[in-house]
This record gives C-alpha cells, structure tokens and sequence, in this order.
C-alpha cells in the first residue's frame, strides 16, 4: 500500500541541503546589480566591498577588535588547512573528531604532516570528552559536526589561559551559534553554509596569539603561495584589510555582502540563532513522541541546531541504509525536501539543514511528509 494521503501543505523551499544552503529568503540574482564585476578587485572599489565584507562580519559575529578576519581561498577547507599548515608542529598536537570532516583535519595532521598527534575520536552522535583534552597543546576541532548533527555546547571546557592555540572549524556553527571568541584562536567557516552564500572563498579569523605564531614559528615543511600569511617574519596586515592573496569571485563577495546585510535588517547574530534554535526545534517537537525516529545525537546539549541529523528506529525496517535513501528519494521526488539524505559517510538517515535562512515554517511543513515517506516506504519495503 503506497497510497497514503499525502500532506495537506508543503514547504515553499523544499531546499534542505547542509550545503550549499538555502539562499536568504525571496532571493534574487537582481540583488547582486551592484557587483563591481569585470573590475579589478584591486580598484579601489573592489577593494572597498572585500573590506566591507569583513567589517560586516565582524560587526554581525561580534569578532573582537583585536582579532584578524580575511578571506581566503578554497572555501572553509582552504580557510582550515591555510591554518593547520601555517601553524602546526610549533608545539603538540591533539586533533578531535566526531564525524568526517573532523577525520579529513586528523588525516591532515596524521597522514600529510606527519605530526605525532594525539587523535580523540567519538563515534556519530557524540563528541569526545573535552575535559580530558590538553589545551596547553594545539587543539584542532569542528564545533558543528555537520555530517553528525553534534556540536560543542559551550566553550567551558576550553581554559582562558591555554598554552596552546585552539583550531575551530566551525562552518556550520558560525552565524547560528554562539562561538566564545576568548576561547578560539582560529576560526573558519565558508560563505556557503548558514549564510546561503556561495562556496569557493574562506574566512579565517585569528586571535592575537594565532598572529603570534605566525610570527614566531616557521613550519618544516614548504608552503605553497595561497598559504603563506607572513612576509620576512611579519603578518601581511593587507590580507586582513581586503587584498586578498590571489582572486576573489566578486560576485560571491556581493552575495555575501547581501545576505549580511539581511542578517543585519533582521537584527544580526541573535536572530539568525534564534531562526536556527526555531528550525532545529521545529525537528526535534516532531520527533520526540514517534518511535520510528530519533536525533542522531545522543545527548540533547550537543544536538545541532543546524545539521539536524535523523535515524530511523523502527525495528521493522529490513534495510536500514536502502530504506533511508529510499525516503529521502521519495521527499525530492515529491519536491517537498532536496538534499535531505544523510552524508555519505554518516549512518543512514535524514539529515535535515536548520540554519539561519530556512523558514521555521517550511520545517514544520515537511514534518508531515517525512512520516508520510516513511510509512510508504514500509509498506513497500
Ligand atoms: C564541518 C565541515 N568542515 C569542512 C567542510 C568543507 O567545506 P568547504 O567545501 O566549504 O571547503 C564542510 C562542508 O560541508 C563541513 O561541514
């Protein structure tokens, strides 16, 4: 029996995906007129919107003064391996993971830079325990594990007086989540996450002591140009004021310089946490009285509110992965969810993207359908 009645309503994004993410609400490509395109990102006015580009993401995260924001090449990957190769090996290393991304920066550590790194893992679902990392050692994490749905609560665990530098891959965390600056001294995310923006460019912030290593320390190993942040032993200040080392896609910048701006008309960093808190609660108020379904995360403080990632528990699914994929293909084939399967390498199941840009409403419009997927699928299992 496949033929269930179908929802009532359906979202009016059906784009669920963990990225490239849902664009800001009623986008346009008519709001990116004002790019300087076909002019040098040099020109002065190319210059002006890289360096607006920063101020309003300072101004929108609240990035300290002190701190140093530039965009760089190669999305958030470029953005964390530029930090890992700049300022590793100075000192011990641990490296957490919890999910692939944070295994791809071990394998980074372990594999390709050779460091005697001490490796903490967790399994899907959960984070490592943070009161057993070292802190006076460089410390390597993601504080949103997008593929797993877990994300560091808060930044308690970190001391304020570490010795060591503290390296946060916070993609999926940066603009709907609180990130505690005085406990982070590198922090990357790409523009294509829970802003809606486009891949292709970085940010990398760093703290006053990440400048200092980049100082003090010159790594064994060679850096290939788009790494190199240092000039005869100083920071090239130039990389943080908008010239970026090679070139910028001006029309990403001016879509990035849109969607900060709408995060600014909607009253900047507390509400787009707010939008995310409502979405991720969205999933969560559903699920919580089904036995068929559950949050990924084990622990309710470490669930994410953007990734939200689900697994079915019906023991009366024979499949488990082909009946996961087989939902997720019945929701994009009904429209009402795109991209919404869990990451390739992640247990089977539902990963639903809660960030800043999605309605609350095409959340809660979805609900429905997920249970309607799930009961057709086990009909025709
Ligand atoms: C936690 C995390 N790190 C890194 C990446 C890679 O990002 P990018 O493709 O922007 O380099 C992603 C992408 O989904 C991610 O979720």
């Amino acid at each position: 029996m496949t033929d269930l009645p179908i929802p009532a309503a359906r979202p009016e994004n059906p784009r669920f995906s963990s990225g490239p993410c849902a664009k800001i609400p009623h986008y346009s490509l008519d709001m990116l007129s004002d790019a300087p395109l076909g002019r040098s990102h040099r020109a002065a006015v190319g210059k002006a919107k890289l360096a607006l580009a920063i101020d309003q993401t300072r101004e929108v995260l609240g990035v300290p003064e002190d701190y140093r924001i530039g965009i760089v090449p190669g999305s958030d990957t470029g953005a964390v391996e530029m930090a890992m190769w700049t300022m590793l090996g100075q000192r011990p290393v641990e490296m957490l993971a919890w999910e692939s991304f944070g295994e791809g920066w071990v394998t980074d550590a372990v594999k390709q830079l050779k460091l005697d790194a001490t490796v903490r893992t967790a399994d899907y679902g959960k984070i490592v325990d943070l009161a057993e990392v070292d802190f006076d050692k460089d410390v390597v994490f993601t504080w949103n594990g997008t593929t797993s749905g877990v994300r560091v609560p808060n930044g308690d665990a970190i001391p304020a007086d570490r010795a060591g530098l503290t390296i946060c891959d916070a993609t999926s965390a940066a603009f709907a989540m609180d990130l505690p600056w005085d406990k982070l001294d590198v922090v990357t995310f790409s523009w294509q996450k829970v802003l809606g923006g486009e891949g292709a460019h970085g940010v990398l912030i760093l703290s006053p002591r990440a400048v200092e290593r980049l100082e003090s320390y010159t790594p064994a190993w060679p850096l290939p140009k788009i790494f190199r942040m240092t000039k005869g032993g100083k920071l090239i200040e130039g990389i943080f004021k908008g010239e970026t080392i090679n070139t910028p896609s001006m029309l990403a910048v001016e879509d990035y310089l849109v969607a900060l701006t709408w995060a600014q008309g909607l009253g900047g960093l507390p509400a787009l946490i707010a939008r995310a808190n409502a979405n991720a609660g969205a999933v969560r108020d559903f699920i919580a009285d089904k036995d068929w379904i559950a949050d990924l995360a084990e622990d309710p403080a470490t669930g994410s509110t953007t990734s939200v990632c689900l697994k079915f528990t019906d023991p009366a699914i024979r499949d488990g992965a082909g009946f996961a994929k087989a939902v997720a293909k019945r929701l994009e084939a009904q429209g009402v969810a795109l991209d919404a399967g869990a990451y390739r390498d992640a247990p089977a199941g539902l990963r639903i993207w809660c960030g800043s840009t999605v309605e609350t409403a095409d959340v809660a419009a979805l609900m429905p359908w997920i249970e309607w997927a799930y009961r057709s699928e086990l009909a025709a299992q």
